[in-house]
C-alpha cells in the first residue's frame, strides 16, 4: 500500500506504536514534555546530521526538533524506525540520549531521532505523513 492510516487516538504522551509502511516498521511516538524539551534544547552544531531527512520538508531543512516534527504537533515523531547505519531496528526510549539504541554496533539517536553517537551516518527518516484530524495520520 502507498500509504498507511492510523489511528493515534490511544497514544497518551510517553506511548508508541508501530506499523508497517512499504514494508518498513514506522513508529508514531506522542513524545512527553521532557523528551520535546531534550530535543528542543540540543545545540544544532553538536549534531552529527545537521539536516531534517523529513520528506515533508525540502532537503537542506534544518534538524532542528520542530523539523523532525509537524507544525502545530509537536509532540509526535512518526519515523522510519531503521537504524542507518546497516539497517537494524533500534529499540526505543534507550540509551544514553533517551531516544532509541541500535543493539548491532551501538548507535544512539536522540528524542528526536536524530544520530547522536555511533556508527549510523544519518538522522533516521521522517517519511511523508500528515494528521488528516486530531487522532488520525496518513503515512505516505
Ligand atoms: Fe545500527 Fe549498525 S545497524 S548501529
Amino acid at each position: 500500500l502507498a500509504s498507511v492510516e492510523v489511528d493515534v487516538a490511544s497514544l497518551t504522551p510517553g506511548m508508541s506504536l508501530i506499523v508497517k509502511w512499504r514494508g518498513k516498521p514506522v513508529v508514531v511516538r506522542n513524545r512527553t514534555e521532557k523528551e520535546m524539551k531534550d530535543g528542543e534544547a540540543v545545540n544544532l552544531a553538536d549534531l552529527k546530521d545537521p539536516i531534517a531527512r523529513n520528506a515533508n520538508l525540502p532537503s537542506d531543512a534544518p534538524a532542528t526538533d520542530a523539523n523532525r516534527t509537524t507544525p502545530g504537533k509537536e509532540a509526535w515523531m512518526v519515523m522510519v524506525q531503521v537504524c542507518t547505519h546497516l539497517g537494524c531496528i533500534p529499540l526505543g526510549q534507550e540509551g544514553d540520549f533517551g531516544g532509541w539504541f541500535c543493539p548491532c554496533h551501538g548507535s544512539q539517536y536522540d528524542t528526536a531521532g536524530r544520530i547522536r553517537k555511533g556508527p549510523a551516518p544519518e538522522n533516521m527518516a521522517v517519511p511523508v505523513f500528515k494528521f488528516v484530524s486530531d487522532t488520525k495520520i496518513v503515512i505516505g
